[in-house]
């Protein structure tokens, strides 16, 4: 059915996750490779994360869910408005501690403190509930196979990259999908204070399914040399009052709409419409006192991870479960 047809749908509970036969041994070799990328960068740069390894700021905020949210909202954090402390982590996306202006895929995680439920891990209570976005509403890989395959051949240098998608794509197919990422890199990125973010992947929300976005609710000026120095740009945003960011939920309505296994669609809007659930609040900030800096170093060596998560947001999907396998051995690595 042509999607432009659609219109709203009301959120499902009919949602289900379909396991690969092989999905423990496959994601324990991609701890392989990434254990590789690390050794190379590691070398390169000394500890630190896997991807999104350039840290930019390290900021905290204030996390306030709403009131009068729609019953199919309110589960897990969303259950009843309450006020949150919040640690942010904003990033870049690549292996390597790359220049700000080099195209990229950015990142905006955020860590909400003082909670108390049982644990997605299934393994105890979590204190904390983070959500990790990108600047796109989808991911570029439909599998954790594809992408992993791509990052690991992209670390071990330009010839190991252009064999692997040679020999996956064929050649011409080869070229053709080094352009489309060439392309997708380069939508312009205006700054961290002026961009949506999307978790791109869903999660639970109780018994439904859900993914986030979180709309710059206050900032619209766009520095025309931002991309020079992110961090600076946002600092000079905060400069002038508090930053307020929209977040926003939409659910699952059907398996070909709002797919839970293929991360590589974007939920449509008409048929999926985004509610709002919360506000972030980025207080004025000095990340250069010895307060600031301090924060900033705690959330550099903390572990924002989907999994870190209420059992009621468990991450969902195959490239959610890769997740659950390489950030826990990413994070591991750069502790030791
Ligand atoms: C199979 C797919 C994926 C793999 C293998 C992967 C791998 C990784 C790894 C190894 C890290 C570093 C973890 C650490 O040391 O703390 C990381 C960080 C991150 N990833 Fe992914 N990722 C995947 C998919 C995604 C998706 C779909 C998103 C979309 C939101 C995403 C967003 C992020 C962000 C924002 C960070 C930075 C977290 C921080 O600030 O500490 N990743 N990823």
């Amino acid at each position: 059915m042509a999607l432009a047809n659609k219109t709203a749908a009301a959120p499902s509970t009919n949602w289900k996750e379909t396991l690969l036969p092989d999905e423990a041994s496959l994601h324990a070799e991609h701890q392989l490779a990434f254990e590789e990328i690390s050794k190379i960068k590691d070398a390169k740069y000394g500890k630190g994360r896997q991807l999104h390894r350039k840290g930019l700021l390290g900021l905290h905020g204030r996390f306030e869910v709403l009131s009068g949210l729609p019953d199919y909202a309110r589960f897990g954090l969303f259950a009843a408005p309450a006020t949150y402390d919040a640690w942010i982590r904003l990033s870049n996306g690549g292996m390597d501690r790359a220049a700000d202006r080099k195209p990229d895929i950015r990142g905006f995680s955020m860590k909400i403190l003082g909670l108390k439920g049982p644990g997605a891990l299934g393994s105890g209570d979590t204190n904390c509930q983070d959500f990790l976005m990108i600047q796109r509403a989808a991911f570029g890989f439909a599998t954790s196979k594809d992408f992993v395959d791509f990052v690991h051949s992209a670390a071990l240098g330009p010839l190991s990259l252009f064999k692997y998608l040679f020999s996956k794509f064929g050649f011409l197919g080869g070229f053709r999908k080094l352009g489309q990422i060439a392309k997708a890199l380069k939508i312009p990125f205006t700054g961290f204070a002026t961009e949506k973010f999307y978790t791109a992947t869903p999660f639970a929300c109780g018994p439904y399914a859900a993914r986030m976005r979180m709309l710059p609710a206050t900032s619209t000026d766009v520095n025309a040399n931002a991309q020079e120095n992110w961090s600076s740009d946002f600092l000079a945003h905060l400069s002038k009052g508090d930053l307020q960011f929209e977040v926003q939920l939409q659910f699952y309505v059907d398996e070909a709409s709002t797919p839970i296994e293929d991360a590589t669609n974007e939920w449509p809007e008409a048929v999926a419409p985004f509610i709002t659930v919360a506000v972030l609040t980025v207080p004025t900030q000095n990340p250069d006192s010895t307060e600031g800096s301090q924060l900033a170093a705690d959330i550099e060596a903390a572990a924002f991870d989907p999994w870190n998560a209420f059992m009621e947001h468990r991450p969902l999907g195959e490239v959610m479960r890769a997740r659950k396998v390489v950030y826990y051995q990413s994070q591991l690595g750069r502790k030791g």
